[in-house]
């Protein structure tokens, strides 16, 4: 039986660091409003477009593995913000770090598509399909954002992050896990070309619209249905969880999802006052985080969960 080791793990987050006060000088908001409903402090703001972002992430995770990108076999790049819509990111990718020998596709489930990436790159190497996987979450949403819309500018960053994935006879990796899509809610969020999308006149911002307390709603009993599917499937309580890693889209939802798991606050990983929401960056950018200050360690048991507009949501156990 083979099992999906995570060997190695990476991050790109751009310098340039955008804070709340920044907002507030050309929107009608304020750092109270912002911190107090979603914890966001301040987020970065990428210069280099998503393919970029990616490369560097996935050079970060190759050099941990220390793994030579010619073994790759596949690449997944979970984003919805890429740089063109053809070619693909993931072909970028595997451009500028020369793995000659993979497969390269990108994968979109919005928020929630680095955990979908890692459910079916976990697979392929379960089934012997693949062998050595590089599997990457980046956006650079601060791109296609209308800075003149509060409700949605405040939001968001960009960010990169990257893990592979290699077959092993070690029982590590995502051990179990659970996808789904609450397709009667794929209209509380949307991010789309609008009137702008013409042949002469596409300016590259899109437009965000999105019912934020029913998308809490619905993420909230989405990820819980998930985590507790998880649960049965390992036979594990939340005693034996080491670590929340949880998508970061707002702290009170985390707040409230960790209460819901029964999981005390100093064993989740929250970075949401730094980054803001990076989409499917965050769950890499948060492993790849927690991993260099020491907050998981190998054999610790980790449950991430996300959600995303489709409405796509997800739950994963992963042994470190
Ligand atoms: N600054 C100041 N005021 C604002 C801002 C802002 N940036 N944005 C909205 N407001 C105002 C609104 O206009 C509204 O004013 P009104 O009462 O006079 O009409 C008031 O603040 C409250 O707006 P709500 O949208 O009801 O605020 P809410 O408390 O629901 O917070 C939020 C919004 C943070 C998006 C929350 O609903 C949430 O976190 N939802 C879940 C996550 C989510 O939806 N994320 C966006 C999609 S991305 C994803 O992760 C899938």
């Amino acid at each position: 039986k083979k099992y999906a080791e995570i060997t190695g793990w990476g991050k790109c987050l751009p310098p340039a660091v955008l804070t709340n006060d920044d907002l507030a000088t050309f929107l009608d908001t304020s750092d109270e409003w912002i911190s107090s409903r979603t914890g966001i402090l301040e987020r970065r703001v990428s210069h280099l477009g998503t393919s970029e972002l990616a490369t560097i992430a996935a050079r970060n995770a190759l050099a941990a593995a220390d793994l030579d990108p010619k073994e790759l076999d596949l690449i997944i790049v979970g984003t919805c913000t890429p740089d063109e819509i053809i070619p693909n990111v993931a072909s970028a990718v595997q451009r500028n770090i020369g793995a000659t020998h993979a497969a390269s596709l990108d994968a979109n489930a919005a928020c929630s598509s680095f955990l979908y990436a890692m459910h079916f790159a976990t697979q392929a190497i379960k089934t012997g399909a693949h062998k050595k996987v590089l599997i990457i979450g980046a956006e650079r949403l601060t791109r296609i954002l209308d800075w003149t819309q509060r409700e949605s500018a405040v939001l968001f960053g960009d960010g990169a992050g990257a893990m592979v994935l290699e077959a092993s006879d070690n029982e590590v990796g995502l051990l179990s896990s659970h996808v789904t899509c609450d397709a009667d809610a794929r209209d509380v969020l949307s991010l789309d070309f609008g009137l702008s999308f013409d042949r002469f006149g596409f300016d590259g911002i899109m437009e965000f619209s999105f019912v934020g307390q029913e998308i809490f709603k619905r993420a909230v009993k989405g990820m819980s249905a998930s985590v507790e599917k998880v649960f049965a499937e390992t036979g594990l309580t939340t005693e034996d969880i080491d670590a929340l890693i949880p998508h970061q889209a707002n702290k009170r939802l985390i707040d409230f999802l960790a209460k819901l798991c029964k999981v005390p606050n100093e064993k989740t990983v929250i970075n949401i006052q730094k980054y803001g929401n990076t989409s499917s960056a965050t769950l890499p950018i948060a492993y790849a985080e927690a991993v260099e200050q020491g907050k998981i360690k190998p054999g610790d048991k980790i449950m991430s969960a996300v959600f995303g507009g489709g409405l796509t949501c997800g739950a994963g156990l992963i042994k470190w």
